[in-house]
């Protein structure tokens, strides 16, 4: 099986390599656990070795400021980006613009993905997913929206970092079933009062063994690592 390298020191030994190649794999975690840092070093490591990347944002983070913060880590390779080996799409306003159940998120879906075709990536990123969510008021709705994106995803050459706002507990929501992987960033409280250490959970990795363990991590001017 091919495999695509994740730029996060120690995940690569743990996945016997990296993320099987093609799948789709569902970042998931509260805030500021470390999901945009951890997409971004797949893709920054990605266009290293030549393949070409594509980060799409939903509502969460406007292009500009995603680039300002990930100028800050050493991974971060400006030129990477004025080459074109990485782009960066906005899907937000068509996101929002709603005129029927669902409406929006499925106007946004058919950009992405006709977007995604056209720039042949080979690596992908869609932060996040939750803000289709909001677009169905029915999650029936959202959950046959959830359906046909994972069939469009699984169908194409890539592989796909799908972020989601939840915490590792909802560990029975939909997502993480269709997925083919699962990865929960933590913000775990310690036994000490007060202090919190993130962590990394492969929670599910078809197609490779790992281990199920939940690892600490750090937060380095690299990235993200694993200690
Ligand atoms: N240069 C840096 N060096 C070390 N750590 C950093 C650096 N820049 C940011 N961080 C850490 O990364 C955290 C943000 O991580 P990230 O944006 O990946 O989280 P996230 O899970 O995507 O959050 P959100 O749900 O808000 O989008 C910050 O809160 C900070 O702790
Ligand atoms: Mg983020």
């Amino acid at each position: 099986m091919d495999r695509a390298a994740t730029g996060v020191r120690g995940l690569d030994d743990v996945l016997h390599g990296g993320f099987p190649f093609p799948s789709v794999v569902l970042i998931a975690g509260e805030p500021g656990a470390g999901k945009t840092t951890l997409c971004m070093q797949t893709l920054f490591e990605g266009a290293r070795r030549g393949e070409s990347g594509l980060y799409i944002t939903a509502i969460s983070e406007p292009v500009d400021q995603i680039h300002r913060y990930m100028a800050g880590y050493r991974f971060y390779d400006r030129s990477l980006v004025e080459e074109g080996l990485i782009k960066f799409l906005d899907i937000s306003s068509l996101l929002l613009k709603e005129e029927h159940e669902g409406g929006g998120a499925k106007a946004a879906l058919d950009f992405a993905m006709d977007f995604i075709r056209k720039s042949g990536a080979r690596r992908v990123v869609i932060d996040s997913i939750t803000p289709f969510s909001f677009t169905f008021a029915e999650p029936r709705g959202y959950r046959r929206f959830l359906h046909e994106l994972f069939i469009m995803l699984k169908a194409m050459e890539t592989l796909t970092l799908l972020v989601a706002e939840f915490s590792p507990d909802e560990t029975t929501n939909p997502e993480n079933y269709m997925a083919d992987g699962v990865i929960f960033l933590y913000l775990q409280k310690t036994e000490v009062v007060d202090i919190f250490k993130p962590a990394i959970q492969i929670r599910k990795m078809k197609g490779t063994e790992h281990t199920k363990d939940i690892l600490r991590l750090g937060f380095t001017r690299e990235g993200l690592r694993i200690l």
